[in-house]
């Protein structure tokens, strides 16, 4: 109860970000709205060519907003109280992860063939009333959850302490390579992919001495994918 509320008090004075491990969000790479935009739409735009249904789309996304404890109204252009609350969700427990990632699979059979366009950022700002910050939150939350549910579940079953402790006892040096990222970006503008991979780095170096190898690389992919649609040649 009192680390729970620790946490949370921590997440408030870091308005920024919420620096959780288990699911990053954009608040935690420090950037600014304009950044988001011109580091995250460099990427192929192909995608956003196919198609999202939106009535699947719709129901498919109020079913995983009911999953996570929001009221089924909320869109995906809300996709900061929609991280947020996955977010709170996942950290109850991994039984918590376990039925959030029963909802996201719920959500991709409802979209099938249709799912990566749902969920393409550049179809997302086609569809107006939105910003690229909403977007690549949104976006973020479906690639991140996609390698939590997969390869990354039973990296977590097996390591949530030492993740946790990531987070919290030694939630200082995690914290660094986020201010360090910061800092490189802000430096050299220009080589916003330097800098994530430097950064990416940075985690898998963090956990790797946190926990072992396996959490290091998991870790470092969870980032990766958040970046790699921009930032050709990545690796873990
Ligand atoms: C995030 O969740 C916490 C706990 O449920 C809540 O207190 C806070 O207001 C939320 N913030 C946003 C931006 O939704
Ligand atoms: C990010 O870096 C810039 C430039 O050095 C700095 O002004 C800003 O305060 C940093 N942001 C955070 C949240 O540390």
């Amino acid at each position: 109860m009192l680390h729970r509320f620790l946490l949370g008090l921590s997440s408030v004075c870091l308005v920024a970000g919420l620096f959780n491990p288990l699911l990053p969000s954009l608040g935690d790479y420090l950037l600014t709205e304009k950044q988001v935009q011109t580091y995250f739409s460099t990427g192929p735009k192909n995608l956003a060519l196919g198609s999202c249904n939106s009535v699947p789309f719709a129901s498919a996304q109020a079913g995983f907003a009911a999953a996570v404890g929001l009221p089924p109204t909320t869109t995906w252009r809300d996709a900061n109280t929609l991280t947020n609350a996955t977010i709170t969700t996942i950290d109850q427990g991994i039984d918590q992860l376990a039925a959030v990632c029963g909802a996201r699979q719920q959500f991709v059979q409802t979209l099938g063939q249709t799912y990566d366009t749902c969920v393409d950022r550049f179809y997302l700002i086609s569809l107006g009333n939105t910003d690229w910050w909403n977007v690549m939150q949104y976006t973020h939350l479906m690639k991140h959850l996609e390698l939590i549910c997969s390869t990354g579940f039973d990296v977590y079953q097996n390591n949530i302490d030492c993740i946790r402790k990531g987070e919290t006892t030694d939630g200082n040096q995690y914290r660094a390579c986020f201010y360090k990222f910061n800092a490189t970006v802000n430096a050299n503008p220009n080589n916003f992919c330097g800098a994530t991979e430097s950064f990416i780095g940075c985690i898998k170096d963090f956990f790797t001495t946190e926990c072992n190898a396996y959490v290091g690389w998991m870790q470092c992919e969870l980032e990766r994918v958040g970046f790699a649609y921009d930032c050709y040649g990545l690796a873990c």
